[in-house]
């Protein structure tokens, strides 16, 4: 990576900001469910700490458009980061009021507090000037480690840059050499597997990697755009007759390119969109009328199963089937599976992808789980994240 980091920075008992992706998700008691982007994020506080730095840790969680809601506070994250770390976190009440002012005040070397969700003021994703200046208050240096919201031009994520040196955390540095690497450097075979319920969503990132692999295995709810690019009919299944063009020129393309574009071959079908219904499996040229495909069949299983264990690089976006429904999550656990046994370098998207990766059981199988959904699409898709550009260069 050509930014720096806090290892090339004199960081020793110096006042920090640290943005972070603490946007966890939480059961309706605010039990966080899934605490992954709270580890990920230990290795730089950890490294701040060691530096007796005085460290002021922001990040937003949920969507809470400008105002003070009690569901999207932070102070479970602060609860669960002092349980990580084994010392106290302390939490703030509000954003850049009094009380973070006089917390951050009073920090001593090595004390690690958090202020409230930056989203509870507009100005956050506004990337208001003012507002960035009073977070960029609370530091001598900006450390931004928010990989997940790196897409993101927000005031926390981008704003404070233009009013304190910035630099990077562990966990941008890490995510950027695992995605960077395995698009610019990838061991041959590469092949990509993209779900997704979407064409539109994915446009970008299959043009992009139409580019860059071997073979692309396609799945979940976009199948059935291409389905019907190709005259089959798709029952009930979701489908976007306004992008079937495109998919037909994605198609042209992947040949031009030379790019083995695989879409599955079977479907397990529902009578209704839930968890809880009926269900069959058919060839893809014969959808009844009345149903839906939901996921992968076991044909489309086997056959994408021969493919990557070609692979020598895997990258993989978007859930073959609906698999937060275990009716439906067969085909995306099969693959899982099948990539955590495999002798190659595996890099799972985040969002749903990791979600159900880490269901599996197998995220530690993997070689990289990306914390970033809508950011590790978009590198993916070779966009420039204003998170990372606004970095100082190496
Ligand atoms: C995410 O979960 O993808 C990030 O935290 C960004 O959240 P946002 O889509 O609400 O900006």
């Amino acid at each position: 990576m050509n930014k720096k980091t806090i290892r090339d920075i004199d960081l020793k008992g110096k006042r920090v900001l640290v943005r972070c992706d603490f946007n966890v998700p939480m059961d309706e008691n605010q039990n966080i469910t899934d605490n992954r982007r709270i580890v990920a994020a230990l290795p730089t506080i950890k490294y701040l700490i060691e530096q007796e730095c005085k460290i002021v840790l922001c990040s937003h969680l949920g969507r809470p458009k400008g105002e003070f809601k009690k569901e999207f506070s932070l102070a479970p994250v602060a609860a669960e980061l002092s349980k990580q770390l084994g010392q106290e976190v302390l939490m703030a009440t509000d954003v850049i009021g009094e009380n973070a002012k006089t917390l951050a005040e009073n920090l001593k070397p090595g004390q690690v507090m958090l202020i409230e969700n930056v989203r509870f003021h507009k100005e956050e994703t506004e990337n208001d000037p003012e507002f960035a200046k009073q977070l960029a208050n609370f530091g001598e240096v900006f450390v931004n480690d928010a990989f997940g919201t790196a897409h993101r031009a927000h005031a926390s994520t981008e704003g404070v840059s233009h009013y304190l040196p910035a630099v990077s955390g562990f966990l941008i540095e890490k995510e950027l050499k695992f995605l960077g690497d395995a698009l610019e450097n990838p061991e041959r075979p590469f092949i990509s597997i993209l779900g997704g319920s979407k064409v539109s969503d994915k446009i970008g990132v299959i043009d992009s990697l139409l580019e860059k692999v071997d073979e692309l295995l396609i799945g979940g709810g976009m199948s059935y755009t291409f389905y019907k690019a190709l005259g089959y009919s798709v029952g009930n299944s979701i489908c976007e007759d306004d992008k079937i063009d495109l998919a037909k020129e994605l198609m042209e393309k992947a040949k031009a390119k030379n790019v083995k574009m695989l879409l599955p071959i079977d479907n397990k079908l529902g009578k209704e969109f839930s968890a809880n219904t009926e269900t069959m499996v058919v060839d893809r040229e014969s959808i009844p009328d009345g149903w839906e495909g939901l996921d992968i069949g076991p044909k489309t299983i086997e056959l994408y199963t021969e493919e990557l264990k070609k692979a020598k690089t895997v990258i993989w976006n978007g859930t073959v089937g609906v698999a937060e429904f275990d009716l439906f999550a067969e085909g995306t656990n099969s693959l899982a599976k099948v990539l955590s046994e495999l002798d190659a370098t595996t890099i799972i998207g985040g969002g749903d992808t990791a979600a159900a990766v880490q269901k599996a059981g197998l995220a530690d199988k993997m070689t990289h789980v990306s914390t970033g959904g809508g950011a590790s699409l978009e590198f993916l898709e070779g966009k420039k994240l204003p998170g990372i550009e606004c970095l100082m260069d190496k």
